[in-house]
């Protein structure tokens, strides 16, 4: 029952496929199938016959092999070869045209050596030859040749699929692939050929190679004076507008059709550029001498900053803390004295603390 039943729906399936198939005509697929099935039998027929070329030549061996060339027992290890089980199509195609397979094994061969041409292009009709297309095997725009005349590919090339439509590489446009996409230029053209090339980088259209040679100028490049009559497009300083379009502590940088906005040194608030001497004012903590933003000393300022007893000011870069001075700890907000057991043997002791009250340093960002 169970396999009567599986038979069954193999053969609904099988009988729908083929209905298929008649109703759709051609389908995508049967070419590409047929190709492999092509290419696969020539590779069994290269197997096989390495297979049976082993040691030397006897008079047996060279009898039965010659017996064997042509056989059916080296055809059926071939088409046993052909398709992957589970590869539906492909096994579909071998057991339709079994028959016509067997045909040129035996007879057709020597006469239709190609057996890709034989088959799937003349005898089961599913390919065309390369640079044709369609039910009738139509040449392709620009010729079989030549398809798209060299600059696309054609809709259907070798099957009996297609419309023959051209599509064109990045640089041609047009039904046959012989004008230039936007950002190219022809640099020939006749009936059969064209040459197109890439624009200047600040060219949207152009006519020529330079930048002299825009027709129309790409975002971040602007036409320039009206006293030339050439239509070169320059670059856009976008650096030199009036209201920059970076934000605080950045500067601009202007590039080839564009621009970048960089951040400033530490030590400036706004700059020109990215080191510390193009500081257009300073950044707090920091000073203008002679055209440089420098560090302030803080605790070299008359004024204290650092105003605990028994604290030290140490400068830093930008800013200053306040320490407890050495044997003094943070406690609560005031440097008190360490207490350390009195067996000091030798200084070793005392600077095991150290580390532990700088840990305490209280931090002061602003003044
Ligand atoms: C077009 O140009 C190509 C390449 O230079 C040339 O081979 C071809 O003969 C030309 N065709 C015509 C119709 O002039
Ligand atoms: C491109 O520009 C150059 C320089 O202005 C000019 O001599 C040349 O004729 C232009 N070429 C085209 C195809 O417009
Ligand atoms: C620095 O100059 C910029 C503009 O040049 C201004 O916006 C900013 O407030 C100044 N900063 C200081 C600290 O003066």
């Amino acid at each position: 029952m169970g396999w009567s039943s599986k038979n069954f729906h193999c053969f609904l399936l099988l009988v729908l496929l083929l209905l298929c198939r008649l109703s759709s005509g051609y389908d995508k697929l049967s070419c590409p199938t047929c190709k492999k099935i092509t290419r696969n039998f020539l590779k069994g027929v290269e197997d096989t016959s390495r297979k049976n070329f082993g040691g030397g030549n006897t008079d047996w061996e060279e009898r039965y092999l010659s017996k064997y060339e042509f056989s059916e027992t080296r055809l059926v290890e071939i088409v046993e070869s052909l398709c992957e089980n589970s590869e539906f199509e492909c096994n579909l195609m071998v057991e339709t045209h079994e028959e016509y397979i067997e045909r040129w094994w035996f007879t057709m061969q020597k006469d239709h050596p190609n057996f890709f041409l034989w088959f799937c292009v003349d005898t089961i009709k599913v390919c065309c030859p390369a640079g044709t297309f369609g039910v009738d095997c139509v040449g392709c725009i620009g010729g079989a040749d030549r398809p798209c005349n060299g600059h696309g590919s054609c809709d259907g090339d070798g099957t009996r699929t297609g419309d023959g439509s051209c599509s064109c590489t990045k640089e041609y446009k047009g039904e046959e692939c012989l004008d230039c996409a936007a950002g190219y230029y022809s640099e020939f053209q006749n009936e059969t050929d064209s040459l197109c090339a890439a624009c200047h980088p600040a060219c949207k259209m152009c006519s020529g190679p330079s930048n002299k040679n825009c027709t129309e100028c790409v975002t971040g490049w602007v036409e320039a004076g009206p006293d030339d009559d050439e239509h070169a497009c320059v670059d856009v300083d976008e650096c030199a507008a009036e209201t920059l379009p970076c934000k605080q502590h950045e500067y601009c940088s202007n590039t080839e059709g564009s621009y970048s906005c960089e951040a400033c040194h530490a030590a400036c608030d706004a700059c020109t550029g990215g080191g510390p001497e193009e500081c257009i004012n300073c950044t707090t903590g920091y000073t203008m001498e002679e055209q440089k933003c420098i560090d302030i000393n803080e605790c070299s300022l008359p004024d204290k900053v650092c105003t605990r007893e028994n604290e030290d000011c140490v400068n830093t870069e930008g800013s200053f803390k306040c320490v407890c001075t050495e044997g003094y700890e943070d406690q609560d907000g005031a440097c008190v004295e360490i207490k350390v057991p009195v067996q000091t043997k030798d200084s070793e002791e005392q600077n095991v603390v150290e580390p532990e009250a700088l840990a305490d340093v209280a931090p002061h960002e602003d003044l």
